[in-house]
């Protein structure tokens, strides 16, 4: 017994040994500070993830915080405004028609990125389950299950759905739609995915402790999807299965319509597509709007982040007065699958961003947990939308923000629950006034009824069943359709 005992011992100093020459030329041998002071247990699992760090990638990232680099990526010189197709430009019939046809051969699913943290919402659990809808009070999740279920009846085929999680999130999410019977999608075709990690660091670049025997750890941003898909065996499957388009959006946005077909369509055929990434955007509210705005440079299209466009650029104007730089990401994208399988096959093709973030750790030597009071790490993320450049051709398509986007991002204000809210119930009020319907209004035109369309009933005002449709909605009324 005892040999086995010592052989264990010996193979874990030996690692120890070899996870010490890994962290000390990077001056991060702190993370085995508690070494001494750990059960076997825990010596092995902090091994395991000392193990699996990116050291190259950490110690670069590392270096430039020290430096004082805000972004991995710094902005091209040159900058103009993407080309954007607007839909008074196109023939949206037609294009619909192509979409209805993808999507009818079964070659697009859907794909949810869920993995995020959700701390400017402050819910506790994954946002997905956050009850989002304004009389029925749907989660999230089941918003987008109800688009999905919509889009596999209308259309006549598989639409499978891809979610991606966190390892912070990924069990309560697997089990809350698991409790729901995967809203009735069939467990065989939720697959969920989750994704990979990275260290959260110090202002100086100081891997931060979440434990003794822990290293802290945030999701590696949504750009972490292609590595997700790739190494959860998701790309494989769809390829197998014929699937050559995903429909992604992410979780905060019930206004979202998850398969589009005129979307769909000119991301599959449009002459200014090359079927690799596609990208809705709605124009900026104004100068100051904290969106990614779609820019070119070189040819290529790309999204600059609203803290890097540089301040002279976000307020410029053209002769009639408009915002130059007025195409705001509203993170829905149509991706080809053999296009993520290319760039997942590029190791880390997506740069590293710095976000500042208050991450909770231990003290080092005294083990003291620390709780700031304000963002003392730096965290490192990737972004799905630098995958956009790296498209041949990136189509681009303006919509309306009143139609497609009311995220639930914030406690209060711009972007919350209430924001969201009164958002969905608007656009409940224009699609049965377009179809007809008296909906009470006061003076000023605000509703003073309450209106909720699942997407099982409808996915654009033109898919209500006329039978549905009623006359009128009257003051105080609240319907359900
Ligand atoms: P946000 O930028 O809103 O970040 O994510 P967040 O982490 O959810 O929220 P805050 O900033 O802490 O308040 C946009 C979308 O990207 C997903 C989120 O779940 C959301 O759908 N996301 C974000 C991931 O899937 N993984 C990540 O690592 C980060």
């Amino acid at each position: 017994m005892s040999g086995i005992g010592h052989s264990g011992a010996g193979s874990l100093e030996s690692r120890r040994a070899a996870a010490l020459e890994r962290l000390r030329p990077v001056g991060q041998d702190h993370v085995l500070a508690f070494w001494d002071t750990l059960g076997a247990d825990a010596r092995e699992s902090l091994l395991a993830q000392v193990e699996s760090l990116p050291m190259d990638v950490i110690d670069r990232e590392a270096r430039a915080i020290r430096a004082g680099a805000a972004s991995a990526e710094s902005v091209p010189a040159g900058l103009e405004p993407a080309p954007v197709l607007r839909r008074r430009d196109i023939d949206t019939g037609h294009w619909s028609a192509a979409g209805a046809r993808v999507i009818g051969a079964g070659r697009v699913a859907c794909f949810t990125v869920a993995g995020g943290q959700g701390t400017r919402l402050g819910w506790d659990g994954p946002k997905g389950i956050f009850p989002a809808t304004p009389l029925a009070a749907k989660p999230l999740f089941q918003v987008f299950a109800e688009g999905i279920a919509a889009a596999r009846a209308r259309f006549g085929a598989m639409v499978r759905w891809y979610i991606m999680t966190s390892p912070l999130n990924h069990a309560q999410t697997h089990d809350f739609l698991a409790a729901h019977s995967w809203f009735g999608l069939g467990a065989g075709t939720v697959t969920l995915i989750p994704q990979g990690t990275l260290p959260s660091l110090s202002r100086d670049g100081r891997i931060l402790m979440a434990s003794p025997s822990a290293v802290a750890v945030n999701p590696d941003g949504h750009g972490g999807a292609v590595r997700a898909l790739r190494d959860s065996g998701a790309l494989d499957q769809m390829r197998r299965e014929g699937i050559d388009t995903l429909s992604m959006f992410q979780v905060d946005n019930p206004l979202v319509r998850v398969v589009d077909p005129l979307f769909i369509g000119l991301h599959a055929e449009h002459p200014s597509s090359s079927a690799e990434a596609s990208s809705k955007v709605v124009p900026k509210r104004n100068a100051a709007e904290k969106v990614g705005v779609f820019c070119a440079s070189g040819g290529r299209t790309m999204v600059v982040e609203y803290s890097d466009l540089p301040a002279g650029l976000a307020s410029s104007t053209s002769p009639d007065g408009s915002l130059r730089f007025s195409a705001g990401s509203i993170a829905i994208h149509a991706f080809g699958v053999p296009f993520l399988e290319r760039i997942a096959a590029g190791a880390r093709a997506l740069p590293l961003h710095h976000a500042a973030k208050k991450v909770p750790h231990v003290g080092i030597p005294d083990g003291r947990m620390v709780e700031p009071a304000s963002p003392n790490a730096v965290k490192l993320e990737t972004f799905i939308f630098d995958a956009v450049p790296l498209a041949l051709r990136a189509l681009v398509l303006e919509t309306d923000r009143a139609e497609e986007f009311a995220p639930i991002k914030n406690a209060e204000g711009e972007d919350s629950p209430a924001s969201s809210r009164t958002a969905q119930l608007d656009r409940a009020a224009r699609w049965l006034e377009s179809r007809g319907s008296r909906v009470a209004r006061d003076a000023s035109g605000a509703l003073r009824c309450e209106i909720e369309i699942s997407p099982l009933t409808a996915c654009d005002a033109s898919e209500i069943p006329a039978s549905r449709i009623p006359r009128e909605v009257s003051a105080g009324e609240r319907i359900l359709l």
